[in-house]
This record gives structure tokens, C-alpha cells and sequence, in this order.
């Protein structure tokens, strides 16, 4: 069974407190139970991770990379939060893994301050989604099994 890694950055574990009109009220436990159910449709076991610190994003992607060149890895959903704005390194983490990758936001970052409107992730990742809320990591995690069968 291949493993589906969904990482959450900075601020993250606020979910369901924080700011509420723009994250919604689930925790994210809640979040992790939602990937869970996603997983067990689609054959996947689930790791799912959150830190508030850049560089143990980026040992967690080569995590990935080893999995993944081990043929354990159904892919990556990255909300790399704030850091998504910012970290050349974790873009340069994607790229140097070669990790089937999607960067995902539960709000609709464009419709939002223009600071978030350029991401580092993007041009690493596969897919890319934002504004679905919470159930946009579920969707993810149907991407990633669609990824696979291409
Ligand atoms: C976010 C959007 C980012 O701009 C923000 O810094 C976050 C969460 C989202 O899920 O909508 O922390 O990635």
C-alpha cells in the first residue's frame, strides 16, 4: 500500500480558532480524519504531518523523496502556509526530490492581499488548488490517485 503525505505548515495547527471567516471552524484533526476517509477510498495509508518550522518541511520532502524512490509514495499534498510566499527552499526541496506534488490552500489565496498571490511552490508542483475550504485536502488526495493512473 502506498503512502499519501499531506504536510501542513506554519499556523496551521490554529485551524478551527483561526480566523474563522477564512479557514472555517475545523480543526485540524478534523482535517486529518477528512484524509483519512479520502486514504481509505483510494487504497492509500496516510501520513499526515504539520510544523510551524521551515526546515522540518524540508527534511520531511526528502523523507519523501527516499519513499518515493523506494515505490512507497503515492504523492504529496503540501499547504505549506505562509512559507508558500516565501521559502526558495522548499521550492528548491520539491525540485530536488522529483516528488509528485500538490500545492494546496484552503482559501482562495488570489482573491486575497497581493502578498499571496506569488508562491515559491507552484512552479515545483504538479497541481496546484486553492479556495475549496477544508475539503479541498480530499480532493487532493483524489488528485493524487488520478496522478497516478496518468
Ligand atoms: C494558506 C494561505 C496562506 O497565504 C496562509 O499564509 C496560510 C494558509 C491557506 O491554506 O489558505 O497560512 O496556505
Amino acid at each position: 500500500m502506498k503512502t499519501a503525505l499531506v504536510l501542513n505548515g506554519p499556523n496551521l495547527n490554529l485551524l478551527g480558532t483561526r480566523e474563522p471567516a477564512v479557514y472555517g471552524s475545523q480543526t485540524l484533526a478534523d482535517v486529518q480524519a477528512l484524509c483519512q476517509q479520502a486514504c481509505a477510498t483510494h487504497g492509500f495509508a496516510l501520513d499526515f504531518r504539520q510544523s510551524n518550522h521551515e526546515g522540518v518541511l524540508v527534511d520531511w520532502l526528502h523523507e519523501a523523496g527516499r519513499l518515493n524512490a523506494a515505490g512507497e509514495l503515492a504523492g504529496v499534498v503540501l499547504n505549506a502556509g505562509a512559507y508558500t510566499h516565501t521559502s526558495v527552499a522548499l521550492h528548491d526541496a520539491i525540485k530536488g526530490t522529483g516528488i509528485a506534488l500538490i500545492e494546496l490552500h484552503i482559501s482562495n489565496v488570489h482573491a486575497r492581499e497581493a502578498f499571496r498571490h506569488h508562491s515559491y511552490i507552484s512552479p515545483a508542483a504538479r497541481a496546484v488548488m486553492a479556495g475549496f475550504g477544508v475539503q479541498g485536502y480530499a480532493l487532493a488526495i483524489s488528485g493524487l490517485a488520478g496522478l497516478a493512473g496518468l
